[in-house]
């Protein structure tokens, strides 16, 4: 026995497509080989195919009238034709060459339900692989912990959090550099913890030794590898967290302590999947055309990691027990505005973003660059965004050379 398949989806969005056609491709393959039948060839559709227009249906009618083939395999006889007129049509074709259609599963069972249940399985077995793979991701310094208790409790002294910070000595003198950095461009050298943490606030401080703690944890001892650059992932995430700082105080009138921090973390999963799902990432990284489309780059991490790199640094954030604040800027930073009233502290970060993608790549300003709900929902103009720009590039200025704030 010989057979044809043939395999059609009018999924609009990629991800969903490729899904479609795969699940029908593995049960055609598994069905020929369960019956022992030779499969030659799966005909696919276009992604331009159409109802009315389907090139590769007609090419497997050309090629059954001209070699033998006892069965054309479908997934859904509905994959045929939805109008019954023309799968009678096909149908007819098909016994004039000899050849039987064999539908996998009856037009009457509930595919949807099939296909969910299967992208679930697959999805969840894919969330748990990397919530495993989480357990192994060291754990934060246990003065990280500490400090994190200390900022929530309203009874603790600058004093207390010193000296903590001081036992671990390597990420002290870190926060020391990150706090004497051209950045917050103090006159006279800030030499002591006590000393930043009276200045800049137990909330910037903890934010600073969170970010040096998990750049240590996460920068490679040799990067030498060129298919990810670090350099330039902690330069996107500087100049976020700096554009951030300006927007909080432009646009919201804040002194927030916070969005710095936030800034430079937003995009945590990048590294967690680079690292811990290195092939998988790589595929998804590569088959990105625009880095810069949120929604392209998170279908295809959806579509070789299961995961995306929001969710994947959500699930860290949880297991690390980072202030919600901070997990919830990672999860909703490329869709701010899924919550109604939508996270202040995301909508900063996405607004960041964008211009840190226009800054880090050079690109000439344009108002495409950025999330339209965003600015939408803020009310902001070209002038607007422009004025934004100039004064984030007046910040960034004063740093300098940004490759040496974590160093
Ligand atoms: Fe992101
Ligand atoms: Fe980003």
């Amino acid at each position: 026995m010989n057979a044809v398949g043939y395999i059609c989806s009018f999924e609009e969005n990629s991800y969903a497509r490729e899904t479609e056609l795969e699940i029908q491709r593995v049960h055609i393959i598994e069905y020929c080989s369960k019956n022992n039948i030779k499969l030659e060839k799966i005909f696919e559709e276009p992604k331009d195919a159409r109802h009315d227009f389907k090139p590769e249906l007609l090419s497997l009618l050309k090629y059954i009238s001209k070699k033998q083939t006892d069965e054309v395999i479908v997934f859904k006889d509905e994959k045929l034709a939805d109008n019954r007129i023309v799968k009678e049509w096909i149908k007819n074709e098909l016994k004039k060459a000899n050849s039987k259609l064999t539908p996998i599963i009856n037009d009457s069972d509930n595919v949807i339900d099939i296909l969910v249940e299967e992208h679930q399985n697959s999805k969840a077995s894919k969330a748990n692989y990397i919530k495993n793979k989480i357990e192994v991701i060291p754990s934060l310094p246990e003065v990280v912990n500490k400090v994190m208790e200390l900022v929530q409790d309203p009874k603790s002294s600058a004093n207390q959090m010193a000296q903590i910070i001081s036992y671990d000595p390597g990420l002290a003198s870190r926060v020391l550099k990150m706090v004497n950095s051209a950045y917050y461009g103090f006159e006279k050298q800030i030499s002591s913890i006590q000393h930043a943490l009276a200045i800049l606030g137990y909330s910037t401080i903890r934010g600073l030794l969170l970010s040096a703690s998990i750049y240590r944890i996460f920068t490679p001892k040799n990067s030498d590898e060129k298919v990810f650059d670090y350099n330039k992932f902690w330069r996107h995430s500087l100049i976020t967290a700096i554009s951030g700082q300006v927007i909080s105080k432009k646009l919201f009138n804040l002194k927030d302590e916070e969005i710095f921090s936030m800034g430079l973390l937003h995009d945590l999963g990048k590294i967690i999947l680079e690292q811990y799902d290195h092939d998988n990432y790589m595929k998804a990284y590569n088959a990105t055309q625009n880095q810069f489309d949120p929604k392209e780059v998170l279908e295809n991490e959806e579509k070789f990691c299961a995961i995306t790199h929001p969710e994947v640094a959500y699930v860290l954030a949880e297991h690390w027990n980072l202030p919600s604040s901070i997990s919830q800027v990672l999860l909703k930073h490329h869709y701010p505005l899924i919550d109604s009233p939508p996270d202040t502290h995301s909508l900063i970060i996405n607004l960041a973003n964008s211009f840190s993608n226009i800054i880090t790549e050079e690109k000439d300003f344009d108002v495409h660059l950025f999330d339209v709900e965003t600015l939408l929902y803020l009310k902001l103009d070209d002038e607007d965004l422009l004025e934004l720009l100039e004064e984030i590039h007046l910040e960034i200025d004063k740093i300098g050379n940004l490759d040496s704030f974590f160093k």
